[in-house]
């Protein structure tokens, strides 16, 4: 008989059922499904059941069997949060463009004089792949610190077969939080490709996607679809290619023009499109009647000055909008996931309860993830985020929000 754990004196437990009911779309305080003086069984790190302690039925608990009790304090309960955007495993960093960039330089002129990205993969490339698990390491438990068990990591800063396989390879080793690997070959045209972006990816399609189906280092994909980078048509190929091979697909779309990224996100079933600043009313409607999962990424807009994309007239028109850090060493160099919400109230006028929900079952969704994490429900797994603080007070101070404790499938990850 598997063990059974009784998390228990939980002042009050978000269990984002009702947002998970509806998919994360037009989330409203109401389906945060707040239970007072609640508990939550766990067996063999999956929800038994979740109630309030004083209702937990007798019948669940067989005489005899092993209960573990876990006393949380009165403390606040949430699911625990899912990173659903991440540039994690890189080398070097990039403080001078930021400088650059507060006197007047733009992204794409740093990216043109051989910064950005490709600044980037010098470094990464030069790196190796003991050192790309360290820093990841670190990092990863950055995030799991602020309450977040599920991270997502993208390539893109190798830009050939084995320095991109070396950053999947490393997201792999990272220890603790469940890593979900992306790979993002097409992130910028390796100097080696420079004005011949066509034959890169047909070169990638020839050789990097096999070879992730054979050693199974990421089942999603992603592309950068930008003037100077990959444009539409190539984006086409290359996502069609990968969805017939199976792979999940994500899209960095209309982050600094409109590209036709979003369109094309919606047109393929893509997983999710990610950072949609420059979008139209067609592409809101477009992506509010599928099943794309909008990532937006108010830190790197923060960075780059650029505008913040409508997320209100996205959930307004019923989208799934989820939010993450866009970890990166060039257009986002933080990990403040009380940041991110933060600039979404602010900027984005989203609500604390879209907050919340976007942080959890949205990014759940987003990672294809929704069945087992993202709400607190029997069947779901025993991954839980506990606050000192009353969840109204969760995103507002920036970067002071680190949990009490972490659990991942009912087992302590931070305390
Ligand atoms: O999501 N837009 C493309 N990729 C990253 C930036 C990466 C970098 O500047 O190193 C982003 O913002
Ligand atoms: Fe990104």
């Amino acid at each position: 008989m598997a063990n059974l754990t009784l998390f228990h004196n939980i002042s009050s437990l978000l269990t984002m059922s009702g947002a998970a009911k509806k998919g994360a779309r037009f989330v409203v305080q109401d389906d945060l499904g707040i239970i007072g003086k609640a508990a939550i069984l766990v067996r063999g790190g999956e929800i038994l059941w979740v109630g309030r302690e004083a209702k937990l039925p007798k019948g669940l608990v067989p005489r005899g069997a092993k209960l573990k009790k876990i006393d949380l304090g009165g403390r606040t309960v949430l699911p625990a949060f899912t990173e659903c955007h991440t540039h994690l495993v890189f080398a070097g960093n990039r403080h001078d463009e930021f400088e650059m960039r507060m006197r007047g330089a733009s992204y794409q002129e740093i990216a043109e004089k051989g910064g950005g990205i490709v600044a980037t993969v010098k470094a990464t490339r030069a790196a190796s792949l003991k050192d790309l698990v360290a820093t990841a390491q670190v990092r990863a438990e950055k995030f799991v610190r602020q309450g977040v068990t599920t991270i997502e990591s993208k390539s893109g800063y190798g830009l050939r077969t084995k320095d991109e396989m070396k950053i999947l390879e490393a997201a792999g080793k990272v220890k603790g939080p469940r890593m979900v690997r992306t790979y993002l070959g097409p992130h910028a045209i390796p100097t080696e490709y420079k004005g011949r972006a066509a034959e890169y990816i047909e070169k990638i399609v020839r050789t990097d996607l096999p070879l992730l189906h054979k050693n199974g280092f990421a089942c999603r994909v992603d592309i950068f679809v930008e003037k100077g980078y990959f444009e539409l048509n190539l984006a086409r190929t290359y996502l069609s290619r990968a969805k017939e091979m199976g792979f999940d697909l994500a899209v960095h779309a209309e982050q600094l023009s409109h590209s036709g990224g979003a369109q094309l996100a919606v047109e393929l079933g893509a997983r999710s499109a990610e950072h949609l600043i420059e979008i139209t009313e067609k592409d809101v409607r477009a992506l509010a009647a599928s099943e794309v999962s909008c990532v937006l990424l108010p830190a790197a807009d923060m960075y780059l000055q650029c505008n913040y994309p409508p997320a209100r007239a996205l959930i307004d028109a019923g989208a799934r909008v989820t939010l993450a850090t866009d970890f990166n060493p060039g257009s986002s160099p933080t990990q403040s996931l009380s940041l991110v919400g933060v600039l979404a109230r602010l900027e984005m006028k989203m609500s604390l309860a879209e907050v919340l929900a976007a942080y959890t079952i949205g990014s759940a969704h987003a990672l294809g993830l929704e069945q087992k994490l993202g709400s607190v429900e029997p069947g779901k797994l025993a991954d839980l985020a506990v606050f000192e603080s009353d969840w109204t007070e969760l995103f507002y101070s920036v970067g002071d929000q680190n949990a009490h404790s972490v659990w991942r499938e009912g087992k302590p990850l931070f305390i």
